[in-house]
């Protein structure tokens, strides 16, 4: 076929056979077959190339992203000791994010050691027995008949739960509660366990913040050490106690609500092998509601000293975090922006969340009813059947469920009895 210089006049399978002649019309006949055969081929391996290629930057870049998603999911921190809360970050925040990760280690904003119940508390409030019937609903039966509704200044619904659970978990045969005001606390106790013992210690003997009357538990399982029997907890022989068994040390719960420093407490307490203590006013750095709870002296602040500034501080840190065997913070129901909607202040003492909290040095919340709708629905019910709000825009329904000052719960390590008597 004749070639147009000036342009191709024939049909399209001309052109292309002009096309494959413009190359190959100086090749044999066969030889040009072969060079056609190796063009096909050649654009089938280019096709194989591309998807090859292809196929390979997805895969990386699917596992790299998964990579950086699982980053960005956990926040996991670099520094090395860091932990996330492994239960708490995997079961309560449906693998959502939260920015507080406890630190095995003192020194640290959020501190966390060993493992102990408080990391299970959402499967301990939420998992339904042989009848259906969830922790939970008993709690939520128990708070809505609290004797007095404000309960000024004394434990709210966060607090209220963690020493619920703490009873139903360590079965205690005795609970010590220093700090009684008007009773609250001492009512949860006992609804959250008949047939222990109570010692109730106040240096008053008339509640405090506006509270008429204090609530007395009448089952003669609980005596009082209020006004003119007020003898401190650290004042009590405990040791001697333990000797002539009237106490059971391992079977003993200490309740802390008094303001007082919490690290004066602990020698005679352990000395006599007390070893279960939850701290009510575990506030953080800056907070408080006196000037003993503002002194650095809480657990929180304790164990958060500031590395360069606080060197008096780093040995009673490093001691109490070497003398325990399990630290651990109780989360709270909800997180702090579930808040949002009040239009209050933030509380200068502290000891309240607030909706826009950085959240980088507490517990991700029992239910994450900011990204999980079933946790959402499960915390409406709550607020509902106690009467309050969800959306908190009210004073008390915000108090309620915004009041958490870090309760802890801590595991003294029993001193050695050899040493009791030495010391
Ligand atoms: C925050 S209130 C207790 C609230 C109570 N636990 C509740 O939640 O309902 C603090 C109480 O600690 C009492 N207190 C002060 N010093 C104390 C001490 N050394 N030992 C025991 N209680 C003390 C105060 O009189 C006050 O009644």
């Amino acid at each position: 076929m004749l070639r147009n210089r000036s342009g191709y006049k024939g049909s399209q399978s001309q052109k292309a056979n002009d096309r494959d002649h413009d190359h190959a019309s100086y090749l044999p006949t066969t030889n040009r077959h072969s060079a056609k055969i190796v063009r096909k081929e050649s654009k089938y391996l280019l096709v194989c190339l591309f998807l090859i290629s292809f196929s390979i930057v997805m895969y990386f870049q699917r596992n790299l992203s998964k990579e950086k998603g699982f980053v960005t999911v956990l926040n996991i921190p670099s520094n090395e000791k860091a932990h996330e809360i492994t239960n708490n970050v995997k079961k309560f925040s449906d693998n959502q994010s939260w920015p507080g990760h406890a630190i095995e280690d003192v020194g640290y904003p959020l501190v966390r050691k060993g493992t102990n119940f408080v990391n299970d508390m959402r499967e301990i409030l939420f998992t339904p027995d042989s009848k259906g019937k969830t922790l939970m609903d008993e709690f939520i039966q128990i708070y809505k008949n609290r004797p007095d509704k404000v309960n000024m200044c004394g434990i709210r619904f966060n607090h209220a739960l963690a020493l619920f659970v703490a009873v139903k978990q360590l079965k205690p045969r005795l609970v010590i509660e220093s700090g009684v005001n008007a009773g609250q606390s001492t009512y949860f106790l006992r609804h959250a366990k008949k047939d222990m013992e109570i010692i109730a210690i106040d240096p008053l003997d008339e509640p405090i913040c506006g509270t008429k009357k204090r609530w007395i538990d009448d089952s003669g399982q609980t005596k009082y050490y209020t006004g003119d029997k007020f003898v401190d907890i650290a004042e009590f022989d405990w040791i001697g106690m333990a000797k002539n068994s009237s106490i059971t040390p391992s079977r003993t719960l200490v309740f802390l609500d008094d303001h007082q420093e919490v690290l004066q407490r602990f020698p005679s307490l352990m000395k006599a092998g007390i070893r279960h203590v939850i701290v009510e006013d575990n506030y953080k750095r800056g907070e408080g509601a006196t000037q003993s709870d503002r002194d650095g002296q809480t657990p929180k602040q304790l164990f958060a000293f500031r590395r360069k500034k606080d060197n008096g501080t780093l040995n009673d840190a490093n001691w109490l975090y070497a003398n325990l065997v399990s630290y651990a913070e109780f989360p709270a129901l909800i997180p702090p922006i579930m808040s949002k909607k009040y239009e209050g202040t933030r509380k200068e003492a502290g000891g309240f969340m607030f909706h826009d909290d950085k959240n980088t040095d507490i517990v991700p919340p029992i239910l994450r009813s900011d990204v999980n709708s079933d946790d959402l629905e499960k915390y409406k019910q709550i607020a509902t059947k106690l009467g309050y709000d969800p959306e908190l825009k009210d004073e008390e329904s915000y108090m309620q469920f915004m009041n958490y000052n870090q309760i802890c719960y801590m595991d003294l390590l029993p001193m050695a009895w050899r040493l009791v008597d030495m010391w």
